[in-house]
């Protein structure tokens, strides 16, 4: 086989990890959980949870991924060959492929929402939440948007790994992170500010009880890409020099700072108009912001299209990088395991992804009477991946690395042969051990007998 491609560069690791795990977890869904549990107590548990959680599988992932050099389902292979932990690797190329195919549709949507916003039609006085619904049920509109959105990650996948992702991460990622500095600075002149902050930054514990730790354990997972094969797989392209855990340190900083400011853009704009809950769930991003846009700025309209427009563009290039990240576990497998060209493999990739795609986003419209344990396709694929296989999954990747991998072989990877100085060493093994396969045992629990 012809020698398989690596990252270039230290910051096109951190940037490619750092897009995987930047994606609409962080601009739509942690505003949503710090309106629900409390503000900033809610953001220090979940602080706790990345560091003594997320940061330890993740630096397990890239254990598993940078000492095989394979796709999860190889490496799972080569590190433990004939045995049931294989089903860690099948499970990170599933979960991958599953969430995939409801991830385009969101993801799609953040691009009307973006094309629509510059075209001028989120302004003035409408019903939005008519607009959102009318939009998602139509059979076509939503369709085109996700096949759309699909082609530009094949785009990418199809260009290979260094010219593709990395190149692609090191345009993109800078540029979200400028919008999301262009919008917290316009934020600040905004009458809801101070109220916004207060709200974010002043902890409540009254609030806080079991159910507010677990969901930040459970959006620590989502928001960091982990349990996906995602991480996994870009691990097996790191090169021989790169410092797992200090990657790992720097792409949960750079992820949990852009959750944190995503706050700093909503709740402002959120809290200069009257009447408007910080907690709105799901339809926040597309049905409140909006129309909290249209009365923030009705003084400067233009000021007030520039924001929606530039809010948009920064969910929908957040979901691309995510995206692409989610395609790669499925076609490094087939391209490696199964003797396709790289090519082939995205494309086998591309058009079943869109194809199950195009079936959840007609779920949510047409097609929402057929329904599988009572929930029509797009819920059902959100259920089987997120709720299900991926908390297994989760458990699976500690355990393997705490229990069945030899120590010296997770030493040698972190340390990287011992030439680097890891100081928790011994505090990380703990944890993968104990700390978060238990965690994710107790949320996985709590979320079956919540149905
Ligand atoms: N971490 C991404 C987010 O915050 C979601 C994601 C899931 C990305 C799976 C890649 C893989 O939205």
């Amino acid at each position: 086989m012809a020698e398989r491609s690596n990252f270039g560069s230290k910051i096109g690791v951190v940037l490619a990890a750092a897009g995987s795990a930047i994606g609409l977890g962080n601009v739509w869904r942690f505003p949503t959980e710090v309106g629900n549990n409390g503000g900033a107590a809610f953001i220090l548990i979940y602080l706790a949870c990345v560091l003594f959680i997320g940061v330890p599988v993740m630096v397990s992932e890239f254990v598993i991924g940078r000492s095989t050099h394979a796709n999860t389902i190889g490496a799972f292979r080569k590190l433990a060959p004939k045995t049931w932990w294989r089903i860690g690797g099948i499970e990170g190329v599933f979960v991958a492929f599953f969430i995939s195919c409801y991830y385009i549709v969101v993801a799609g949507w953040t691009l009307h929402y973006a094309v629509a916003s510059f075209a001028n039609h989120l302004s003035g006085d409408q019903d939005y939440k008519q607009y959102f619904q009318s939009f998602v049920s139509s059979p076509w509109e939503p369709v085109v948007y996700a096949v759309v959105f699909m082609l530009m990650v094949h785009f990418v996948i199809v260009r290979g790994v260094e010219k593709g992702i990395e190149r692609s991460s090191k345009l993109m990622m800078p540029m979200l992170l400028l919008i999301i500095a262009v919008l917290v600075v316009c934020s600040f002149s905004m009458s809801g500010f101070i109220e916004g902050m207060v709200f974010m930054l002043k902890p409540d514990f009254s609030r806080v009880d079991a159910n507010v730790v677990l969901s930040a354990v459970g959006q620590a997972f989502y928001s960091l890409s982990l349990a996906m094969g995602c991480l996994c797989t870009y691990a097996s392209y790191f090169g021989p020099n790169t410092n797992l855990a200090r990657t790992a340190i720097n792409v949960s900083l750079i992820d949990t700072m852009v959750a944190v400011l995503s706050g700093f853009i909503i709740f402002p704009a959120v809290f200069s108009v009257p009447g408007v809950s910080p907690g709105e769930g799901p339809g926040l991003v597309f049905i409140t912001l909006p129309n909290v846009f249209n009365i923030a700025f009705h003084n400067v309209p233009l000021i007030g299209y520039a924001f929606s427009g530039l809010f948009y563009v920064l969910l929908f290039l957040s979901a691309l990088t995510s995206a692409i990240s989610l395609h790669e576990p499925v076609t490094a497998y087939l391209h490696e395991e199964c003797h396709m060209t790289r090519h082939r493999a995205a494309v086998l990739v591309t058009s079943s992804t869109i194809v199950l795609g195009v079936a959840c986003s007609l779920s949510m419209g047409v097609w929402n009477d057929f329904r599988i344990f009572g929930m029509c396709l797009f819920d059902l694929f959100d259920f089987i991946s997120a709720k299900i296989i991926l908390p297994l999954g989760g458990i699976l990747i500690c355990l393997f690395v705490g229990w069945k991998l030899d120590r010296q072989l997770v030493y040698a990877e972190v340390t990287n042969h011992d030439s680097l100085r890891i100081p928790f060493f011994r505090l990380y093994i703990f944890l993968v051990r104990w700390v978060a396969p238990l965690a994710i045992a107790i949320i996985f629990i709590r979320e079956l007998f919540s149905k």
